[in-house]
């Protein structure tokens, strides 16, 4: 099984900008280079001479002033090395640096494609953008821009126009960032391999399908990979996950990628949330407009398996689990109900009071398992959880539950310099509390209307042992992301630059 094949873009790099040819010339200003309708930096007279004073025209007519994403569009002069120039601002600001970045990349593209250009050279004049690295953020950006699930019955001129490769070439003085621009390839592929899987419906993106693909692209990078499927779940005591697969046709799969290097000091294991679809189940989600978008249940598992692919490329010397809990919320007679008492893994009784609480239930299996079969020094967890932390954090961020304060430094650290958003939420013992069953250990639903992204958290912390412990809920930001930085409307591929980079820091 594979993934559908995408666009494909090309990133280049060049010195400068002479007898570059393109169809699109875009370059990035930031408020500082203008005023008053004049040229203000000698790198941007320096461009405007190039262009035959392009620049110089549109900026004295004060069409444009280099403020924040501002941007205009204009056909150069004959004989100019682009056919068009695009101007973008990147205004004064200088905070979150690397989502702002990618954010010019974004919108950069956004024009691309509404000008067909297939060959575009990206200049810079902005300070923020003399950094290697924030380059190839804007070229990450782009290439998030340009993505887009490939359509099932597309009309003969928009696949041959999708067919064709988008060209961009950065132009940039240093030549280090041609290393760091094969960094940001191997991160923008793991990016599109997570959105893939995100995007796909849930009729063809089954645990088993994102299972066989994953396998797939983890042996042949040689990473060694185990799935199990029902009959090895039910034997090992993965009756927790069993029981929320169990309404299903789909056969749960429990996917584990090892990336082990020659040399390493630390194992890192990333737990992710794979419920390829939530309707609920029993406790079924109405009005049924709930069940929209909850194709994306699976987002945790598709960043923990699309992450470890890049940490294995990028040969961090750490060794990662990339580990899925595929299954999905359905109802039929062999669904499981409200007042079930589950025994899974972990020996710990669940009582099940809400069965669209499943993610939780799934991932106790998959926690216990982690803990105590592959002995990580820490467990990093991914799902979209609860539909309470968009309540809390709209979708502009992610809600951090770290239950161990080094490693709750370290992931937010990796959320500053990645600027995939995230904010520390509470780990109280007292909501806790609201987890505790009367007949059982536990149970699935915490108090009522309280807290419930807490509580869940909270319940997800019973099933890891003393393994250091830290819970993202993504319910707001695997999809739908508000953040600048992220693509709008769509799967955002979020976690896997902040996956890589915690990766980095064991490293
Ligand atoms: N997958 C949902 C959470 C979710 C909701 C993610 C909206 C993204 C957008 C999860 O399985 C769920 O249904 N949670 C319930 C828990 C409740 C029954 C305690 C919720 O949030 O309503
Ligand atoms: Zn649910
Ligand atoms: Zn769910």
């Amino acid at each position: 099984m594979q993934l559908p094949q995408i666009r494909p873009i090309r990133f280049h790099h060049a010195q400068n900008l002479d007898s570059l040819a393109s169809d699109l010339l875009v370059v990035v200003v930031d408020e500082n280079d203008i005023k008053d309708g004049k040229i203000q930096s000698q790198s941007l007279a320096n461009l405007d001479a190039t262009l035959k004073g392009t620049i110089s025209e549109l900026v004295g007519l004060k069409d444009f002033e280099g403020k924040w994403l501002q941007s205009t569009v204009s056909l150069c002069s004959e004989k100019s090395i682009a056919k068009r120039l695009l101007l973008i601002g990147a205004g004064l600001k200088n905070n979150y640096l690397p989502a702002r970045a990618r954010q010019i990349g974004l919108t950069l593209t956004e024009q691309v494609s509404k000008l067909k250009a297939y060959k575009v050279a990206i200049a810079c004049v902005s300070p923020l953008f003399q950094s290697d690295e924030n380059m190839a953020q804007l070229a990450l950006g782009a290439r998030v821009g340009a993505y887009s699930y490939p359509a099932f019955s597309p009309s003969e001129k928009s696949k041959a126009e999708k067919e064709i490769p988008l060209e961009f070439v950065l132009v940039h003085s240093s030549t280090a960032l041609v290393e760091q621009l094969k960094t940001t390839d191997t991160l923008a592929r793991a990016i599109e391999t997570c959105r893939l899987l995100q995007d796909g419906p849930p009729n063809i993106v089954t645990p088993k399908y994102v299972a066989e693909c994953m396998t797939e692209k983890a042996k042949a990078l040689g990473l060694s990979v185990t799935v199990m499927g029902a009959q090895k779940l039910r034997e090992i005591g993965f009756n927790a996950m069993m029981a929320v697969g169990g309404g299903s046709a789909q056969e749960p799969q429990f996917v584990v990628i090892e990336y082990k290097p020659q040399s390493f000091k630390k194992t890192v294991a990333f737990v992710g949330k794979g419920l390829t679809m939530d309707t609920g189940g029993y406790s079924i989600k109405t009005p049924a407009t709930y069940q929209e978008g909850m194709k994306y249940d699976m987002s945790g598992a598709a960043v923990t398996l699309s992450s470890v692919l890049a940490i294995a490329e990028l040969g961090l010397p750490v060794r990662v689990f990339g580990i899925a809990a595929l299954c999905e919320n359905m109802i039929d007679a062999h669904a499981y109900r409200v007042g079930d008492v589950i025994k899974g893994y972990s020996g710990k009784s669940i009582e099940i009071y809400n069965t669209d609480a499943e993610g939780r239930v799934v991932l106790s299996d998959a926690l216990s398992y982690t803990a105590r079969e592959l002995k990580p020094d820490c467990i990093v967890e991914y799902s979209t959880l609860t539909g309470a932390m968009i309540i809390s954090l709209g979708r502009v961020g992610a809600g951090l539950f770290a239950f161990d304060e080094s490693l709750g430094k370290t992931i937010l650290e990796a959320s500053e310099s990645t600027g995939e958003r995230m904010w520390p939420m509470p780990t109280w013992e007292e909501i806790g509390e609201d987890v505790k069953g009367t007949m059982t250990d536990l149970k699935n639903l915490g108090a009522p209307g309280q807290a419930g992204s807490i509580a869940a958290a909270m319940f997800l912390k019973e099933f890891v042992d003393n393994v250091p412990f830290a819970h993202i809920d993504i319910a707001g930001v695997a999809d739908g992301n508000m953040c600048i930085g992220y693509p709008r409307k769509v799967s955002a591929g979020y976690g896997i630059q902040l996956t890589v980079d915690i990766a980095r820091k064991f490293s």
